[in-house]
């Protein structure tokens, strides 16, 4: 197969704290080989200087806004440990929890249930009961069936509706990444149409409504704002019909650039957006980012176990598959693979996990350098819905977590 010319000097991903340094990728630091060699392969690898890098410029958006507001990290993205504590110490953010085991851990590592929002679906009366024993926790019910739920456990409890305002966003307007949408189906929230019966039903059975959610969608960059827009004009409409509102939770789904021709979002766009309609609202704005904050913050690290030409392809086998990082397969979302070493010759190469299902390759049709087995690549933007959607499908799920401290020292 053809070698060719890198020709490029900068990659599209670098930036101050992952590049080429010497020929070697550097990350928060740190040279990922040597870690992968200390800590073996595959490897989650994470910063937590990104991490308050990311969280720092999204609320100095929010303070342009002029409004009250909350960050809530979602923490279905990424629950390692050491991350949730050092988010916990840092105190910047609150978090967004979607199960009864995730408010369990947040408490654990030391969010107050005051500085917790949660958010679910499908929850059984029984559930709810062990939810609602926290007390303090902002509930969001996502059906009238979880209205009657939440009331039949705890009279007068204040709560939050999740909307469903019809409106779609998603990186590159993938429908998979969508959560709602005009005339199609989403089992999520409640559509504005029936959200004044939900209101009554709530206060008929003795509920405090105090807040308003939605989430309608994941990865979204600048060319979904005018949805953005007509969602934050929607929520900001149904909020007024309730003066006892405490905050209008506007959901996650901030996008980062994932391939070459991606740009980051605007965030004054962003914040400009909910300044319009929200500016001096009686209410707080709260919102609830998962990727932002963490996905450019986490590699996955992982080890050539194969080499050869398959059916005229250049097939890179690694020692690890999609059940490892589910999104590329699930939801078509690239995760870019990058040499430890800045590769002078490429060759076009397919990526191969090493589960037994066709879907498993990470990458196809992709320069790569000569590897031979026991070399390392690294994925990028892997800090975010890789190892807590991991699954250990053909027992294969074993994989290290390390966080990278600060430069100064402090890793929470
Ligand atoms: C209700 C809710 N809030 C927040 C998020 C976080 O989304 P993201 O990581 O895209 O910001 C999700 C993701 O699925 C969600 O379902």
């Amino acid at each position: 197969m053809q070698a060719e010319n890198t020709g490029v000097d900068k990659h599209w991903w670098e930036r101050s704290d992952l590049r080429y340094e010497g020929g070697s990728l550097r990350f928060a630091g740190i040279d990922p080989g040597e870690k992968a060699n200390q800590a073996g392969t595959p490897l989650y690898l994470y910063s937590i200087a990104r991490i308050r890098h990311n969280t720092g410029r999204l609320i100095a958006a929010l303070e342009m806004t002029g409004t009250r507001h909350r960050v809530l990290y979602a923490m279905k993205s990424n629950r390692f440990v050491p991350i949730l504590t050092a988010m916990a110490m840092d105190g910047m953010v609150g978090i967004d929890a979607c199960s009864i085991g995730e408010l369990a851990l947040a408490t654990s590592c030391g969010f107050p249930n005051r500085q917790v929002s949660f958010t679910a679906t499908g929850l059984s009366l029984a559930e709810w009961e062990r939810i609602l024993a926290y007390p303090d926790v902002a509930v969001n019910c996502d059906s009238i069936g979880d209205i009657r739920k939440v009331a039949a456990i705890h009279p007068g409890r204040s709560i939050g509706i999740r909307v469903n305002p019809e409106i779609g966003i998603g990186y590159r307007q993938n429908p998979l990444l969508a959560y709602s949408g005009s005339g199609s189906f989403s089992k999520f929230g409640i559509t504005p149409d029936v959200l004044p019966q939900a209101i009554g039903l709530a206060r008929e059975l003795g509920l405090r409504v105090e807040g308003l959610h939605c989430h309608c969608g994941c990865g979204y960059l600048d060319d979904q704002l005018p949805a953005f827009d007509s969602i934050v004009q929607t929520m900001s409409r149904l909020a007024k019909d309730l003066p006892e509102l405490r905050y209008l939770n506007l959901g996650g789904g901030l996008g980062i650039p994932l391939s070459p021709d991606d740009k980051p979002l605007s965030l004054d766009k962003w914040a400009g957006i909910v300044r319009k309609h929200c500016a001096d609202a009686p209410y707080e704005i709260w919102i609830e980012p998962g990727d932002y904050l963490v996905k450019d913050a986490g590699l996955l690290v992982l080890e050539v176990t194969n080499v050869e030409e398959k059916c005229g392809r250049r097939v890179v086998c690694v020692n690890g598959g999609f059940n490892l990082h589910p999104e590329p397969v699930f939801y078509k979302l690239p995760v870019h693979p990058v040499p430890l070493c800045n590769p002078e010759q490429l060759q076009r190469s397919t990526i191969a996990g090493n589960i037994n299902e066709v879907a498993d390759l990470w990458f196809e049709n992709i320069g790569l350098p000569d590897y031979s087995p026991g070399d390392r690549i690294a994925f990028l933007n892997a800090g975010g819905y890789g190892a807590s959607m991991s699954s250990n499908h053909c027992m294969r799920g074993q994989f290290h977590e390390a966080l990278i401290p600060d430069r100064d020292g402090a890793n929470g």
